[in-house]
This record gives C-alpha cells, sequence and structure tokens, in this order.
C-alpha cells in the first residue's frame, strides 16, 4: 500500500534523512519507533507532501506521490494527524468533524459522526463544545477522530501518546485496535515502547535519520541490545 524508498529529505543545508526505506500492506499497523529528533516526523511530512525529498519515492497504492502537494495526497486517501494537533477552536466537536468529511472510497470503512461517537465515547458526550474548552487528550481524539471524517485508506499518526495521561494511553490503544479491526493500515511514530507493543504488528527504528532495525514486535523485544542502543526505555 504504501512504499517508502530511499529518502533524503534536508531542512537547509542540514540533511535529515538518509535512505528512509519503509513499506506497509494493507491493514497492518506499523510502528515508527525513534528517540527525539530521529527523524519520524520528517519522514511523515515528507511522505504527505509537506516536505519535498531531495532524492528517493514515495509509492501509495502503487502510484508516485513523491512530492505532490499534501492537499492531493490526502485525497487519494492517506490521512495525516501532525504531532502539534490542531483542532479549530472556536469551532464545536461536529464541525470540527464537518471539516474533515470527504466522499465515500471503495473498499475503506465509511465513517459517519454517529460511528465516530462509538468509538470516541468521551467525544459523543461534548458534541456541542468547542474545540477550544476540550482537554489535550480530548483534543487528540478529536483530531484522530476528524482525519478518520476523511474515510482514509491509510493514517499516519504522529506520536498518538505523547502528552496523555496513562488511562488515556490506554484507551488510545484501545482505539487503534479497533480502527484495525476495521481494515485500517495505521502507521504510527512513537517514542513510547511500551505503547507500540499494544498497537503494532510490525517496527522500524530510526535513528540519526537512518533505518536500524525493521521486523516484527517479537523480533524486536528478541533483540534487547537494539532496544537499548536506539530507544529510550
Ligand atoms: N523545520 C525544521 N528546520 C530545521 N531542522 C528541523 C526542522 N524540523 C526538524 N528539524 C530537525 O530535524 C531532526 C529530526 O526532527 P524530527 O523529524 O522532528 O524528529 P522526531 O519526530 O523523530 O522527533 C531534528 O534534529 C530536528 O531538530
Ligand atoms: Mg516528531
Amino acid at each position: 500500500m504504501l512504499e517508502v524508498t530511499d529518502l533524503d529529505t534536508f531542512y537547509g543545508r542540514a540533511q535529515i534523512l538518509d535512505g528512509v526505506t519503509l513499506r506497509m500492506d494493507g491493514g497492518e499497523v506499523v510502528a515508527l519507533l525513534g528517540r527525539n529528533g530521529a527523524g519520524k516526523s520528517t519522514t511523515m511530512k515528507s511522505v504527505m507532501g509537506l516536505v519535498r525529498p531531495a532524492r528517493g519515492r514515495v509509492r501509495f497504492l502503487d502510484r508516485d506521490i513523491t512530492g505532490r502537494p499534501s492537499h492531493a495526497v490526502c485525497q487519494m486517501g492517506l490521512g495525516y494527524v501532525p504531532e502539534d494537533r490542531r483542532v479549530f477552536t472556536e469551532l464545536t466537536v461536529m464541525e470540527n468533524l464537518e471539516v474533515g468529511r470527504q466522499a465515500p472510497r471503495d473498499g475503506v470503512p465509511e465513517w459517519t459522526p454517529e460511528r465516530l461517537f462509538a468509538l470516541f465515547p468521551n467525544l459523543a458526550e461534548m458534541r456541542n463544545r468547542p474545540g477550544g474548552r476540550m482537554s489535550g487528550g480530548e483534543q487528540q481524539m478529536l483530531t484522530i477522530a476528524r482525519t478518520l471524517m476523511g474515510n482514509p485508506r491509510l493514517i499516519l499518526l504522529d506520536e498518538p501518546s505523547e502528552g496523555l495521561a496513562p488511562v488515556i494511553v490506554e484507551q488510545m490503544a484501545q482505539t487503534i485496535a479497533a480502527l484495525k479491526t476495521e481494515g485500517l493500515t495505521v502507521l504510527l511514530s512513537e517514542q513510547n515502547l511500551h505503547f507500540a507493543r499494544m498497537v503494532a504488528d510490525r517496527a522500524y527504528i530510526i535513528e540519526k535519520g537512518r533505518m536500524r532495525f525493521d521486523g516484527t514486535m517479537a523480533e524486536l523485544e528478541a533483540n534487547p541490545d537494539i532496544r537499548d542502543a536506539y530507544l529510550a526505555v
């Protein structure tokens, strides 16, 4: 479904990504793990057309999308929740959801506010509340729900557990598990190995803009040296 090959991305003259390669099949939940500053967000932005890689290719659904503008990439069914999740503070939960609405897509679950409220029960209780009057965790849920309104085939979640209270982290993990059950493909970036363990089938580890590990979660568990070298545990 997604094929990222040999990406080099620069900010100015600083090389941030060095030959990043990553592949995802439909229905997988994959974690992109790495410490702060490793290049996780830059990888996602390179896929989404928010920064232009100097070298390498991004293919989505067998089409080359390298450097395509992000709105075009979104319309193809690639959803993205950035780490600085932003809700429209003046708009209610319902209105925020409407902003994300896109036409239904063949072969992917079609989301409505009602279906999303079943998945995010606390949003259901505040459907008329302005985004600005929600907690950080609630806003995080809302940005994910809003992205789902676009009926994506694949969703990129940049550090979904970051800054959440432990009980909300558990809820987030359950939500991602439910999305997988719906058949959605998910790439999430994480520093939190504990969270990745709860949701991911496979993991990549990036450090200093290079992929250092690629394998199943079980293989990662069997390699404590890799974990200790590249992740803060
Ligand atoms: N807009 C930017 N301009 C210059 N350097 C940046 C910019 N964004 C990120 N970086 C640098 O790129 C590196 C990778 O950042 P990032 O992809 O955000 O890492 P991560 O998401 O893994 O924490 C870091 O060294 C960071 O300081
Ligand atoms: Mg980041």
